[in-house]
C-alpha cells in the first residue's frame, strides 16, 4: 500500500529520529570515515523541533503504520547571491524494504510543491559521488551538477 506523505509535526520527532539514523548509518556511516552516526539520536530532539517549528524548513514523513521514509528541505537566501532563492533538499532516505515503489520521487515532488509556495528560484541537493541511486533519483528530478567539491585523505586515495 502507498505510504501517505505528511509535514511532520512535533508528536512526529520520533519518526524523524528514526528515519534520520537509518541514513546517518546506510550513507554517511558508509561513505565518510569521520561521519559522527549517532548524531541524529543524540541531537535529533533539538534539530528537528526547530525544523518543525519553521516556516521556512520542511519535514515530510512517508508512512503506514511505520514510518516508511523522511525528507527534509529548508529554504536559504544568501547576499553573495542576491535574488537566489534556493530551495535546499537537507536529507531523505527511503527504508530498504520500501524502494523502488516511487516513495523517494513523491517525496521529492511534495518538497518541489512546497519550495514553489515560498518562491524558491533554484533547487539544489548534496550526495556522495558514489551514491548511484540518489544520484539517479535526482537526476530523474531534473537535478544536475553544478559545482563539484573534490576531496582527498590524508594518503591520496580512498
Ligand atoms: C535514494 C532513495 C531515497 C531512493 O528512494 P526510492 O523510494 O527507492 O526511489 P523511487 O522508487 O522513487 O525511484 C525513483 C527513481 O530513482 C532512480 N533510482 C532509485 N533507486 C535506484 C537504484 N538503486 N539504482 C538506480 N536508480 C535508482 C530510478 O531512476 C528510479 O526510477 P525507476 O524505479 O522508475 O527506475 C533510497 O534508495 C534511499 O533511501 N537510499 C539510502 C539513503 C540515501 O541515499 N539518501 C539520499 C542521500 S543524498
Amino acid at each position: 500500500m502507498n505510504p501517505e506523505i505528511v509535514v511532520a509535526t512535533k508528536a512526529d520527532i520520533p519518526d524523524l529520529i528514526l528515519s534520520a539514523s537509518r541514513l546517518f548509518a546506510e550513507d554517511g556511516g558508509r561513505r565518510d570515515p569521520f561521519m559522527d552516526t549517532g548524531w541524529p539520536a543524540r541531537e535529533g530532539a533539538a534539530y528537528y523541533g526547530q525544523l518543525v517549528d519553521s516556516a521556512d524548513c520542511l519535514c515530510l514523513l512517508a508512512r503506514n503504520d511505520q514510518v516508511e521514509g523522511h525528507l527534509t528541505g529548508r529554504i536559504a537566501t544568501s547576499a553573495l547571491r542576491p535574488g537566489a532563492v534556493v530551495a535546499v533538499l537537507e536529507s531523505m532516505h527511503v527504508a530498504a524494504e520500501h524502494r523502488r515503489r516511487g516513495i523517494g520521487s513523491a517525496l521529492v515532488e511534495r518538497f518541489f510543491e512546497w519550495a514553489g509556495g515560498h518562491s524558491a528560484n533554484e533547487f539544489s541537493v548534496t550526495a556522495y559521488a558514489s551514491n548511484e541511486a540518489a544520484l539517479a533519483l535526482y537526476r530523474k528530478h531534473g537535478f544536475a551538477p553544478f559545482e563539484v567539491t573534490l576531496t582527498r585523505g590524508s594518503s591520496p586515495a580512498r
